[in-house]
């Protein structure tokens, strides 16, 4: 019943594309989701990326699925991916059904390397011009991010008003939903205003499978929506870049004295110091003052009760979304 322009489109069953997400979406997260009908991504924004480390992760999530999933990479000055995208956008689309970007206007470089692979193109956009960028550099598929969203977020605008805007200006190609949807309400509301699918973030940062210190997780389940704050405060390694976070790590990170607050091992194996007020993800490696770290979360974390194994987060939202368009018909 559930069947989109992007399931067809991508090769998965039920619309929720689970959202790159840096380390917290490693290839078990992106596997278990892939595995469950919805279409799973993994997450390359983090510490020791490399060639050899980005091949790791893609054997190791095509290990553990045979089904479609994609690749997420931030293009912004400094990473690697817009360092050498030959290098490493070619890489993942070798492998990979969908390469996707954000943080960067849309380009046609990006899009040659991965049509070149064979894999498809998505980028996530924070506005209607961006999403008409993107539609005309050749992008496959877009995803509407609303200022809900939990992490870095690209624009000032409601995912309501947002998706309006996006749906209208590119009636072409399949355009999903993200930003504070974490219940299949909310993914049913996305269905009906005219999404092709749902993109999931913060939900799934409470699964099983997510690579996220057990103090993050428990704070996601404490918090409920009006804890998801929209700032600049986690600024270091990432300057000028608005997102969202939990209050609590705000007030913790403000408290403290000590800097570095602590320390992650990144996937090259290397340890690295996380300054106070750092981008940085608070992953399963983090120790120190993990609660003073870049809690990341969007509106969506009053959905979050409990942790729960991937497969199980896709089932809940697509049978209450299910549930409810029916109801609506
Ligand atoms: C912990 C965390 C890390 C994130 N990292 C990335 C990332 O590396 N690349 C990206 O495109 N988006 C990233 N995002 C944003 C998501 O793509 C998405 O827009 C957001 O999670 C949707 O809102 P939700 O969290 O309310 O579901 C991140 C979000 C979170 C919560």
């Amino acid at each position: 019943m559930l069947t989109t322009r992007f399931t067809k489109l991508v090769g998965c069953t039920v619309p929720i594309q689970q959202a790159g997400m840096g380390a917290a979406s490693p290839p078990e997260l992106a596997a278990g989701v892939s595995e469950a009908g919805g279409f799973g991504m993994l997450g390359t924004a983090r510490g020791g990326l490399n060639p050899s480390t980005l091949a790791a992760l893609l054997d190791r999530t095509r290990e553990l699925t045979s089904r479609p999933f994609g690749v997420n990479f931030i293009i912004r000055p400094g990473s690697v991916a817009a360092q050498s995208p030959r290098e490493f956008v070619e890489q993942a689309a070798k492998v990979g059904r969908v390469v996707e970007f954000f943080y960067a206007d849309p380009s046609d470089e990006f899009v040659r390397i991965v049509h070149d692979q064979g894999a498809l193109v998505s980028w996530q956009v924070g506005s209607h011009e961006e999403a008409v960028k993107a539609a005309d550099v050749g992008c496959d598929m877009i995803v509407a991010q609303g200022m809900e969203a939990g992490g870095h977020v690209r624009g000032t605008i409601g995912l309501l008003n947002l998706l309006c805007e996006v749906l209208d200006a590119v009636p072409g190609i399949p355009v999903l939903a993200g930003g504070g949807i974490g219940t299949g309400r909310a993914m049913a509301a996305a269905l009906a205003t005219g999404a092709d699918g749902v993109r999931v973030g913060t939900r799934f940062v409470a699964s099983a499978e997510a690579g996220v210190h057990p103090t993050y997780t428990d704070a996601l389940i404490a918090a409920s929506a009006e804890d998801s704050v929209y700032t600049r405060t986690f600024h270091v390694g990432w300057p000028e870049a608005p997102h969202r976070v939990l209050r609590c790590a705000i007030e913790a990170a403000q408290a403290l004295q000590d800097d570095p607050v602590g320390t992650v091992i990144n996937i090259d194996g290397t340890q690295a110091g996380v300054p106070r007020f750092a981008a940085t993800v608070a992953d399963r490696t983090a120790t120190g003052y993990v609660g003073a770290m870049a809690l990341y979360a969007g509106q969506s974390v009053g959905a979050v009760k409990r942790v729960m194994p991937a497969r199980d987060i896709v089932r809940e939202l697509v049978e209450e979304a299910e549930q409810l368009l029916r109801r609506s018909h």
